[in-house]
């Protein structure tokens, strides 16, 4: 049997199919970028046929550099979360345009629940808060406001679901599943309860007949359509980007804590096989389920990362490249006390401001590129801090921190981060964690790895140490300055 694995990772701004070796080593790799729409002010959209589209056309570039489809073992599926599809079950077709994790529009609604009392019960049952981002009230949005949605719940065709569902159910051209880790994101399943809820879904006015079935994340979820690749492949993997990066760093045991600055920053520690719980506005999650069994994770999710040095770049000019940001940021000694709060969609842990704006602060004459392409990096430390201090408040400290995603690349920020948390900093030499851990799910749910434990010995590679090596004072003239500005936010 062929090991090779093909995973297939979705993201918030490009798309992509990566082929593994068993032993982790990266084999392929084809990418797409997929269109952002914004058609208002907060809303946030994709095209899932789209979507699809550029995920099988990546894929079947890796299946040809495998050598064909009987050559690879196992599909491995990662995804940008709570993104809602909407489609109908007996044409396959999207009904709406996705509604994107960052869309805002269902912020009114959220505040009616809350104001209604809502969020202690959702936070004690889901782990999670009243907040625009999770998929629950945008799927209410699309019943309420999109006809042909409404129509096809009426004529019970609908299928409500995140964009693993949604994959898996053109993989397979039928099966409607959704694996825990994605359904924790979605306010209408219990951290400690098998699937969806029929007390969640009446809180949200659900029709829990338009919901996946919830399943492990290794196993055997279907085969792929023969026709698509030339032979049928099983699909053996499943989980949400921020988990399977967790995965990747080889965070298996209670306390090891990843940041994975991608669009955005989202930072996850393991807490085992309790149901955490958080004082400090983190979030609980499902980090994966194997054999039915669950293990949980903390969150700080962060809004606005690498999406912020490519504002600057797009809309702004101010960059040529996100590279760039590097060597201005090693131009100057500092920052010339320019700060910027990225909170260009609302903020996210620990605040939860969902109506918070972007600032940029400390402007003079002497402001440059350079200075404004610092202060975005800076951005990235200060975000991490306040989320290292709501964790060691929740009693998760930590001790040190594994970093990855695409903006970890950059060593200036990797350095300055441990010099803002004042804790070394371990980045692996492969940043892509996220389709290494979907790879691992994938290899254990086919059987070349027994486990996550022996997949992640067998598949991670070397990583790189940053040691804290700023003066103290320096620290907290930095600390003082982003509290003043995030005030104005
Ligand atoms: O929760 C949203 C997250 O899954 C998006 O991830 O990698 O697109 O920043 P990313």
């Amino acid at each position: 049997m062929s090991e090779q694995i093909l995973v297939l990772d979705e993201g918030t701004t490009s798309t992509r199919a990566m082929l593994f070796a068993a032993d982790g080593s990266l084999l392929g790799s084809a990418q797409a970028e997929l269109t952002q729409h914004y058609p208002a002010s907060g809303r946030v959209e994709h095209d899932a046929r789209e979507i699809w589209h550029r995920t099988l056309a990546c894929a079947r570039e890796m299946v040809e550099k495998a050598g064909g489809a009987d050559r690879i073992a196992a599909i491995g599926i990662t995804n940008q979360r709570e993104t809602v599809v909407a489609w109908d079950r007996t044409t396959g077709e999207p009904l709406s345009r996705a509604i994107v994790w960052q869309d805002r529009r269902s912020a009114q609604m959220c505040r009616e629940l809350k104001e209604a009392g809502k969020e202690s019960f959702v936070q004690s049952r889901t782990g999670l808060l009243l907040d625009p981002y999770f998929s629950a009230t945008k799927m209410r949005w699309l019943l309420d406001y999109d006809e042909a949605v409404a129509d096809a719940a009426k004529r019970g065709t609908l299928a409500l679901g995140t964009v693993e569902s949604w994959l898996v159910f053109k993989l397979t051209g039928g099966a409607f599943l959704s694996d825990a880790s994605n359904a924790s994101r979605t306010l209408l399943m219990p951290l400690g309860g098998a699937g969806f809820s029929e007390e969640l879904c009446d809180l949200f006015g659900m029709p829990h007949g338009a919901l996946a079935e919830v399943t492990d994340c290794a196993g055997h979820f279907g085969t792929s359509l023969p026709e698509l690749f030339g032979a049928p492949v099983r699909i053996c993997g499943m989980a949400g980007d921020q988990q399977a990066a967790t995965i990747g760093q080889g965070c298996l045991s209670l306390g090891d804590t990843k940041a994975t600055y991608g669009t955005g920053a989202f930072i996850l520690a393991n807490s085992g096989e309790q149901v955490p719980r958080s004082g400090h506005r983190l979030l609980g999650t499902v980090l994966y389920q194997l054999a039915g069994k669950r293990t949980y994770a903390l969150e700080g999710s962060v809004f606005v990362a690498g999406s912020l040095v490519q504002w600057l770049r797009d809309a702004l000019g101010v960059l040529g490249t996100a590279a760039e940001t590097e060597t201005l940021a090693r131009s100057i000694p500092d920052s010339g006390g320019v700060v910027i709060v990225p909170a260009l969609s609302g903020l996210g842990a620990p605040h939860w401001q969902a109506d918070a704006r972007g600032v940029i602060a400390g402007l003079s004459f002497a402001t440059g590129r350079a200075e404004i392409a610092r202060a975005a990096l800076e951005a990235m430390s200060y975000q991490t801090h306040d989320l290292a201090q709501a964790f060691a408040a929740d009693g998760a400290e930590w001790t040190g921190l594994k970093i990855d995603g695409g903006m970890s690349a950059n060593d200036w920020m990797a350095q300055d981060i441990a010099n803002i948390l004042g804790l070394p900093v371990e980045r692996p030499d492969f940043v892509e964690t996220t389709a290494l851990g979907a790879a691992m799910l994938a290899a254990v749910g086919a059987g070349v790895h027994a486990t996550l434990e022996a997949a992640s010995e067998a598949m991670r590679g070397a990583t790189r140490m940053f040691a804290p090596d700023m003066a103290g004072d320096v620290r907290e003239r930095r600390l003082a300055q982003w509290r003043n500005a995030l005030g104005a936010a």
